[in-house]
């Protein structure tokens, strides 16, 4: 009799990779080393509150290490994780000030970037909330055997090959896209093994969870101001007043608006002319996860992926979800200003 048994990650990869413009095996390889780094992290993540414990145990300084912060320790996971790999010439980060070249033998002669949030929301580690890891992956520009430059890294959404996030939650899930829809899947931690668990996601249309931090409110634009004040209105018919929803980690937001429909937004405000939120670690690479869902990221007026970025850290207002949510925050923004 035939089993049923789960389709793993690295086995729907190598299924899928036939789908892919380039060389298959390159972003095979590329995936499953972020794979592997997305256990390593989650390994440490769910021990985090032990830290302290296991610290005045004295195993914390065993070989005379400091304990790292956790989103530095992310950072050097997925770092040597893409760097033990020859398909990457070179990774940014939200973490490193400059992008990071790889340009030894080994990958002198790869053709893809990464851009990466190795640990988005971390100020919700210690208190135990749901984090996430942002990935965007891209094709260089400059002729490959040459060391990678900046313009490598400054490419518009709309030129990702993949992207994805990996969100620590209750259970630990790894979402991607190559630009043939979204799939998500679950690490069972019995066996260490995503399995897939979330085929052909969609994000619904439309929805009834707005994700702000309205703490922010008075520093808002009129059109935003206006648009939240749309959200809290009584109107049975379209389902308002919404439900307010805010974690304070986008991954994890973005992630619960696109199963159950919502918007999520980070508008521009007094305080942060740009918002807060990064055009290349953060907005690109959920931009793709979300189109390909069917869902909208803009920056209230421009399509997010259309963006010609300047800078490597650059910050922009951002607006992501059910597409119906995301025109009508749009038409606010158009009418009221930002
Ligand atoms: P990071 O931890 O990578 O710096 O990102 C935090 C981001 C995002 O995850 C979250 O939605 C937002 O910052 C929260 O900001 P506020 O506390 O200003 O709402
Ligand atoms: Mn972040
Ligand atoms: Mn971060």
């Amino acid at each position: 009799m035939r089993t049923h048994r789960p389709v793993t990650l690295g086995e729907f990869i190598v299924d899928k990779q036939n789908e892919f413009r380039y060389a298959s095996g390159e972003l095979s390889q590329l995936l499953t080393s972020i794979r592997l780094a997305a256990k390593v992290v989650n390994r440490e993540i769910n021990k985090a509150g032990l830290a302290d414990i296991l610290g005045a145990m004295g195993s914390e300084n065993v070989q005379g290490e400091k304990q790292m912060k956790l989103d530095v320790y992310a950072n050097d996971i997925f770092m040597e994780a893409l760097k033990n790999l020859g398909e990457v010439c070179g990774v940014a980060s939200e973490e490193e000030d400059d992008f990071v070249i790889f340009n030894d033998e080994m990958h002198k002669d790869s053709n893809y970037v990464v851009l990466m949030d190795p640990l988005d929301g971390s100020s919700n580690i210690d208190v135990n909330v749901s984090v996430g890891t942002i990935f965007s992956i891209y094709r260089r520009v400059t002729p490959s055997g040459t060391p990678v430059k900046l313009e490598d890294f400054l490419q518009p959404g709309n030129k990702q090959v993949a992207a994805g996030y990996v969100v620590y939650g209750s259970s630990t899930m790894l979402v991607y896209t190559t630009g043939h829809g979204v799939n998500g899947f679950t690490l069972d931690p019995s066996i260490g093994v995503f399995c897939l668990s979330h085929p052909n996601m969609r994000v619904p249309e439309d929805g009834k969870i707005y994700s702000v931090n309205e703490g922010n409110y008075v520093h808002f634009p009129e059109g935003v101001k206006k648009y939240i004040k749309y959200c809290q209105e009584n109107d049975p018919a379209t389902n308002r007043p919404f439900t307010s929803r805010y974690i304070g980690s986008l991954v994890s937001d973005l992630h619960r608006n696109l199963l159950k429909g919502g918007i999520y937004f980070y508008p521009r405000g007094t305080k942060a002319p740009n918002g807060k939120l990064r055009l290349l670690y953060e907005c690109n690479p959920l931009a793709f996860i979300i189109e390909q869902a069917g869902g909208k990221a803009s920056d209230g007026k421009n399509r997010i992926m259309d963006i010609d970025p300047t800078e490597l850290h650059q910050r922009v207002p951002y607006f992501i979800g059910s597409t119906k949510m995301v025109e009508k925050a749009e038409e606010f923004i158009q009418q009221f200003g930002d």
